[in-house]
């Protein structure tokens, strides 16, 4: 068994916690929002921070079998918007927001308290909204797809009882990782028999279609069918900004988000209220954002982003993380009743 440390020098702390990974990201994120017990037809996800792709891997884990089902989702959401038409600009900001300084933390959540957070985009020389348009795509239909979605458009349904559920999962990383580590960090789970609902060989190929690497910045989409859904993921190469500001332009709603960047204290820029603003303002009513981040810094800009925020027992050594709604404004309100 591999037991190298998941770890990210770039911000100087590790993606999850080592050799519980599965166990953090499905007690944090799957039973922290919900989605262990009812992930409905059509749902759309976003999440900030990538990295080994484990959020997304343990909600696959959960995703009932509808091979033989069909259904749409009533709550799927649509908007009026062209993403892809303008350049993803940088974002334009709500007067006297400013940035949030780096988190306050309980010490006994024993967060690593070493400093040194970088700005990725600066790091990579270049702008993450210089690469507005998707790239890398699987094949035309599923452009159109997706082209379609970032647009706002509904595009042209079959017959709702005889389509597949869709999972959509829109996420960001700044330093997308090589399959060769991705799977190194990820080997342990296999080896456990957490991840054994998923074919490392089918992990790969989804993940390399994506077409990830230097300089490729902008949208790298790749879907595929497991257990009878249709799988959507679009992963935004760049800053986290650059991946909310396109998503703004664009109209997609959110029914909820895994907020996943490193720790507050060393990596800001994923915890600012600017972004976690954004966060809110996509996200449907009745929708969630779950963390396994209970700083102040956090549960302040979920509130001051409209969320009701609640503190649940976290993982491990972490005594709290954060489940946070927005108010349903009536009976359509996602994840009610
Ligand atoms: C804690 S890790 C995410 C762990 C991940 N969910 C997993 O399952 O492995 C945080 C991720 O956020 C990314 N990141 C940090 N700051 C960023 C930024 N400003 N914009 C985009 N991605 C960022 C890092 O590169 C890293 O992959």
């Amino acid at each position: 068994m591999n037991t190298s440390f998941p770890y990210n020098p770039h911000y100087d702390d590790p993606y999850f916690s080592p050799g519980a990974g599965f166990a953090e990201a499905t007690h944090v994120f799957i039973r922290g929002s919900g989605l262990d017990l009812n992930i409905p037809r059509g749902i759309t996800i976003g999440e900030t921070g990538f990295g080994t792709g484990l959020n997304l891997w343990a909600l696959l884990t959960h995703l009932p079998d509808c091979s033989r089902q069909s259904g749409a989702f009533p709550g799927r959401p649509q908007g009026p918007a062209d993403a892809l038409d303008q350049p993803a600009e940088a974002h334009s900001r709500p007067a006297g927001v400013q940035s949030s300084p780096a988190g306050s933390r309980d010490p006994a959540e024993n967060e690593n308290p070493m400093a040194g957070s970088q700005n990725p985009a600066e790091a990579q020389g270049q702008p993450a909204e210089a690469h507005s348009r998707p790239a890398d795509l699987q094949n035309p239909a599923e452009e159109r797809d997706v082209v379609d979605r970032l647009r706002g458009q509904p595009r042209e349904r079959k017959n709702p009882a005889e389509e597949s559920p869709e999972l959509w999962y829109w996420s960001v990383d700044a330093y997308p990782l090589e399959w060769d580590q991705l799977q190194e960090w990820l080997q342990p789970y296999w080896d456990s028999g957490e991840l054994s609902a998923l074919n490392p060989g089918d992990v790969r190929s989804w993940y390399q279609a994506l077409g990830l690497g230097l300089g490729r910045l902008g949208w790298h989409l790749s879907s595929w069918d497991f257990r009878g859904w249709r799988v959507r993921l679009a992963l935004w190469q760049g800053d986290v900004e650059g991946m909310l500001s396109a998503l703004g332009h664009s109209g997609v709603s959110f029914h909820g988000w895994f907020l996943d960047g490193h720790s507050p204290e060393k990596n800001p820029q994923m915890w600012s209220s600017e972004v976690l603003q954004d966060v809110g303002a996509l996200t449907l009513p009745g929708g969630f954002a779950v963390t396994y981040s209970a700083a102040g810094v956090v549960k302040a800009g979920l509130r001051r982003a409209g969320f009701q925020v609640v503190r649940r027992p976290g993982f491990g050594v972490k005594r709290h993380m954060v489940v946070a709604r927005k108010p349903a404004s009536g009976p359509e309100g996602v994840f009610e009743g």
